[in-house]
């Protein structure tokens, strides 16, 4: 098999740099190593830039997004038994966000580029990258199903590891060239869904003695909600009133706000870490999206993060085939890090400003509460948080 770009992974990452790619007239071919459906029911985060509806939108992928997506203008954060508004348009110069789950954007793609893209392999891990630094990389992979576990292998002109946090693209960068960036958090997020509609129109982020809670959504009708929990909880072992009476001790205030409670239909714990690999490129391997950094979900960046990657990696191939010029691709672990790097500390902090840690001290208490009231009492503070939640410019 023979492409000019080979992509591994078909998450947010590798399916929207399909399509994109597709729509410059550049031919790709996307290796996914799990199936359909578990790529399309996997739960993540699901707030939306303005960039990446804008991104979206323009890749011709927006079209039930702008149906079905809810435009949220504002969070609500909460601490102290108090709720606190803060209104993106007035404070960003009208910029808001999406709250359109990460299945959703996948289902989407997913269906355009079977329909009118390049091949999407599904089954197909793959297994090395090799050549990384030759003008011909290629991957290796193996398609289940096969017999012996046969191998094949994909030539290519660029590969793209977008093939997530455990991928094996990265492998492939030589040790001696790379520096890893890291942070775990000793807390995770228990998340359930819920059918039930949320109990507030807007994200709610709460702040507690007992524990940071958030309420997020996936649909008039589904409620998101997660609860800070110790590092390594086990989801089974919290019942369904426990987490219900543990999300209403969290999001109580003073005046009388009520959450409503309904069947749960999925519970998981997702562990918190920051994590960067650079750089972002090694000869014509290029990493985008988790294979590249993780955030903590605190501040909805994932995703968001996996968008600016992918523009940045098909404007600069689009512009090395129009022009000849390399100069985009040799620029672009360096600028996809600039706008990395503000995400890994918007979300550091965001994480920092609402979750308890085990080992605080009453006076990292009070800091931390003195930090909330600051932000909701000072138009500039809460500036700051608006731009840096709706995001950052993808130029
Ligand atoms: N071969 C083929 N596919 C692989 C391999 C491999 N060896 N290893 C991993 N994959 C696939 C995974 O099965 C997964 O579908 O790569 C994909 C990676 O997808 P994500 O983990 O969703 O990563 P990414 O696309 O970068 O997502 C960006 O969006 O999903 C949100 O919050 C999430 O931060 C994340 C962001
Ligand atoms: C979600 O809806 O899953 C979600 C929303 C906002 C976050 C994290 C997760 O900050």
């Amino acid at each position: 098999m023979r492409t000019t770009v080979g992509i591994i992974g078909a998450g947010p990452a590798g399916l929207l740099l399909a399509r994109l790619l597709h729509r410059a007239g550049i031919d790709s071919v996307v290796l996914e190593s799990r199936d359909r459906a578990y790529v399309e029911q996997r739960q993540r985060a699901g707030v939306l830039e303005q960039g990446t509806v804008d991104v979206l939108r323009a890749a011709g992928a927006g079209e039930r997004m702008d149906r079905e997506g809810l435009r949220h203008d504002g969070i609500e954060l909460r601490f102290a038994r108090r709720r606190h508004r803060v209104d993106f348009p007035a404070l960003t110069g009208g910029r808001s966000v999406m709250v359109y789950a990460q299945t959703e954007v996948c289902k989407d793609l997913i269906a355009l580029q079977l329909k009118e893209g390049g091949p999407l392999l599904f089954g197909a891990e793959a297994l090395a990258v090799e050549g990384a630094g030759t003008d011909s990389p290629r991957v290796r992979f193996r398609r289940e199903g096969r017999a012996g576990g046969e191998e094949d292998v994909l030539e290519c002109e660029y590969v793209v590891g977008c093939d997530g946090s455990w991928g094996v693209a990265r492998r492939a960068i030589p040790e001696e060239l790379t520096r890893v960036f890291e942070r775990t958090y000793p807390f995770g997020w228990l998340g359930i869904l819920a059918d039930v509609p949320p109990s507030h129109d807007e994200l709610v982020y709460a702040r507690h003695d007992r524990g940071f809670a958030l309420l997020s959504m996936r649909s008039p009708v589904v409620s998101r909600l997660y609860l800070q929990v110790p590092e390594g909880t086990d989801a089974g072992t919290w019942s369904d009133v426990e987490i219900w009476d543990e999300l209403e001790r969290r999001f109580e205030t003073a005046d009388g706000w009520r959450l409503e409670r309904g069947p749960i239909t999925s519970k998981s714990v997702t562990p918190m870490r920051s994590h960067v690999h650079e750089p972002m490129r090694h000869g014509r391997l290029f990493l985008a999206g988790d294979a590249a950094h993780i955030v903590p979900p605190t501040g909805a960046k994932g995703l968001n993060l996996a968008v600016g990657d992918v523009v940045t990696f098909a404007r600069a191939l689009a512009h090395r085939k129009r022009t000849g010029s390399g100069d985009l691709l040799d620029s672009y672990s360096e600028t996809c890090l600039r706008r990395v790097w503000q995400a890994e500390r918007f979300s550091y902090e965001m994480t920092t400003m609402l979750h308890r840690s085990p080992d605080a001290t009453p006076f990292e208490d009070r800091i931390q509460l003195a930090g909330l009231e600051r932000l909701v009492s000072s138009r500039a503070a809460e500036q700051d948080l608006a731009e840096a939640y709706t995001g950052f410019s993808l130029e």
